[in-house]
């Protein structure tokens, strides 16, 4: 089977990694984390929500964090804002956003708790946000959540996936992106899931898929996304993060294991694995924690010489 010779890894640290986090981080310490991870070659970031800050206080200085960080680069770099309504959005036009994502579900229990909206509800909801993004020439993602699984309802049907996506893809966004948000997704599941929306229309360049390593499946599930020809995929560096309004949902697949599979399957993505693991190592002390990822613990390694690279004693 070929695999796409080139993909994209979209960085989503500063924001699902850190939503769930106990420890405070300073907006000056997430803009270092944001500065590491763009100077490690990442195109895609997603920086911050502006969502209530009663349902996610760790992101609650969206409002100052967007405008120093867009003040402070000019790197052409992607810097996807979550937005869950027209109030998020006023905010994120105010901050100078470029991008936006919105982000439902799969599972009504599960918006409910999230966004409390029911699906159908959450779709009302971004169509007037989507539309003005158009509007402004945004580029804009729709995530859906609990596509592999939900945690109040269990097993998640893929004719209800494919349904919620095409309805995003109807309203105009870019990219969708599925999300294992509680990490219980296999590699078969993958291929039945992308077949399934193939054969509904979307195209392939459409899609995206957001896997958590809660139980060890992510980077078998990348592999298997690959096989399918999917050419994005979400990760977080560190390897920190998940939704707390998804019990147990801890542990995105680490940007750092991402690159090192990449790298030894030949794909291109245009990131270092050095600067991944240094902004890795910087959010990990920050957080005052190890790092969570496989490669930032055991460091890289050179297939010439047999070396460990880049570890964090070297
Ligand atoms: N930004 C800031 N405040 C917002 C807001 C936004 N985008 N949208 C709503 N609010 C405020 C309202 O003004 C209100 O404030 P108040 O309690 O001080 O009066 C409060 O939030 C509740 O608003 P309401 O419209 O009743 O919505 P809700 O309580 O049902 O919350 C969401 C809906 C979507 C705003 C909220 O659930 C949310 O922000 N969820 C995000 C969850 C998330 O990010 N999860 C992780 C991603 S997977
Ligand atoms: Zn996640």
């Amino acid at each position: 089977m070929a695999l796409p010779a080139r993909v994209r890894i979209y960085e989503v640290g500063p924001r699902d990694g850190l939503q769930n986090e106990a420890a405070a981080i300073s907006t000056g310490d997430k803009l270092e984390y944001i500065r590491r991870l763009a100077a490690s070659g990442l195109r895609e970031i997603e920086a911050t929500s502006f969502v209530s800050p009663r349902a996610i206080p760790q992101l609650a200085d969206a409002d100052e964090l967007l405008p120093r960080l867009l003040g402070s680069t000019q790197d052409g770099v992607r810097y996807p804002v979550l937005v869950p309504n027209m109030r998020g959005m006023a905010r994120a036009e105010s901050a100078g956003a470029h991008a936006l994502a919105v982000f439902t579900a799969a599972s009504d229990a599960f918006t409910q708790r999230n966004i409390g909206m029911t699906i159908a509800e959450s779709l009302t909801a971004f169509q007037p946000v989507l539309e003005r993004a158009g509007e402004l020439g945004w580029w804009t993602r729709a995530y859906v959540s609990t596509a592999f699984g939900c945690p109040f309802t269990g097993r998640v049907g893929v004719e209800r996936v494919v349904d919620v996506s095409l309805r995003l893809a109807e309203l105009g966004a870019d990219e969708i992106c599925l999300g294992d948000t509680i990490g219980v997704g296999v590699p078969g599941q993958v291929h039945e899931l992308t077949a399934a929306l193939l054969a509904a229309g979307l195209p392939l360049e459409r899609l995206a898929y957001h896997f958590h390593d809660t139980r060890g499946t992510a980077l078998a599930n990348v592999v298997a996304g690959l096989e399918d020809g999917v050419a994005c995929f979400d990760s977080s560096t560190g390897g920190t993060g998940g939704c707390p309004y998804a019990p147990g949902a801890a542990g995105n697949l680490a940007t750092e294991d991402l690159v090192y599979l990449l790298d030894g399957l030949g794909i291109e993505h245009g990131v270092s694995l050095a600067g991944v693991l240094d902004a890795a190592r910087f959010i990990a002390g920050a957080l005052g924690r190890p790092l969570a990822s496989k490669v930032g613990q055991a460091g890289g390694w050179d297939a010439a010489t047999g070396a460990r690279t880049y570890a964090a004693e070297a």
